[in-house]
């Protein structure tokens, strides 16, 4: 599919300004919150990406993250406005902004195209790492060019997991997490929350991490993810266990052999986010 290269080259081409900019001092800008920022890097490399969509594929829409007014009400009427495209893009031009920010090199670029509100592609890159993930339904995913998988573990006690926290977090999601991460940490090999969901998702469908579940994300945080990981041979679904659809904004994403599990114990500690 033509558009699998379009993304690749777009996403390498807002990476290697990312990349440039990743230690230097940045402007920030407040958002909804002081936990919500955005620089001038997050704004230039999501033009860079949507000019670069736009030249290959004219009438196709474009969902981004910058392109949003901050704050829940307005990313969920801009998914609505979205969605009923045909042909659309979703983006996420720095996902990990805070960690952008800091010097921690845990940040990537995220871009999936969905046709008819299901997402058919998705590549998440990792500009420091030089990491390109991709995948495209029905025919598999990878990283930099060779197969992925999810990982093996079949249990909780054999399980990496990662969790994370709402930028902004108006709905108070940060402390119904922790409830979830408290109930779990005791029965897994341990919990990380390294700041960028989408890299979370790219490292569940490579197998460096057994699951990731956070709550009140929004559609350009996950849908490149999301398809990575069923290609990968994993499931993805919300924290309560419906299939995984552009509008979720709460994600349980495993290897599949441990999601019951996790999804229970965020069950019982009342950590589902719904
Ligand atoms: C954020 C990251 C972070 C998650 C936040 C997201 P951004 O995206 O994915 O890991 O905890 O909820 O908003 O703002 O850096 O693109
Ligand atoms: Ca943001
Ligand atoms: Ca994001
Ligand atoms: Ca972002």
């Amino acid at each position: 599919m033509k558009e699998l290269q379009t993304a690749i080259d777009a996403a390498r081409q807002a990476g290697a300004l990312i990349r440039e900019k990743a230690f230097v001092s940045k402007q920030i800008d407040v958002k909804s919150s002081a936990s919500d920022l955005v620089t001038e890097v997050d704004k230039e490399a999501e033009k860079i990406i949507r000019r670069f969509i736009t030249s290959h594929h004219p009438d196709h829409v474009i969902l981004g993250e910058e392109g949003v007014d901050a704050g829940v009400v307005a990313a969920k009427e801009a998914l609505t406005n979205h969605r009923v495209h045909e042909h659309l893009w979703i983006v996420d031009p720095i996902d990990g902004t805070t960690n952008f920010i800091h010097g921690f090199p845990f940040f990537c670029v995220s871009i999936a195209y969905a046709v008819k509100q299901e997402v058919v592609l998705g590549v998440i890159y990792d500009p420091i790492k030089d990491e390109l993930f991709t995948a495209e339904k029905g025919k598999g995913a990878w990283l930099n060019g060779e197969p992925i998988q999810v990982s093996s573990e079949r249990t909780l006690a054999e399980s990496l997991l990662a969790s994370g926290f709402p930028s902004g977090d108006p709905a108070g999601m940060r402390q119904v997490n922790t409830d979830g991460i408290l109930r779990l940490s005791p029965h897994v090999r341990n919990i990380r929350a390294g700041g960028s969901a989408a890299l979370h998702l790219a490292y569940v469908a490579a197998g460096r991490l057994t699951g990731y579940w956070e709550l009140d994300l929004n559609a350009w945080d996950l849908a490149a993810g999301a398809i990575l990981i069923t290609e990968a041979g994993g499931m993805v679904t919300d924290t309560i266990g419906n299939p995984y659809e552009i509008g979720v904004r709460h994600i349980l994403a495993t290897n599949g052999s441990v999601h019951v599990a996790v999804k229970q114990a965020l069950a019982e500690a009342g950590a589902t986010g719904f």
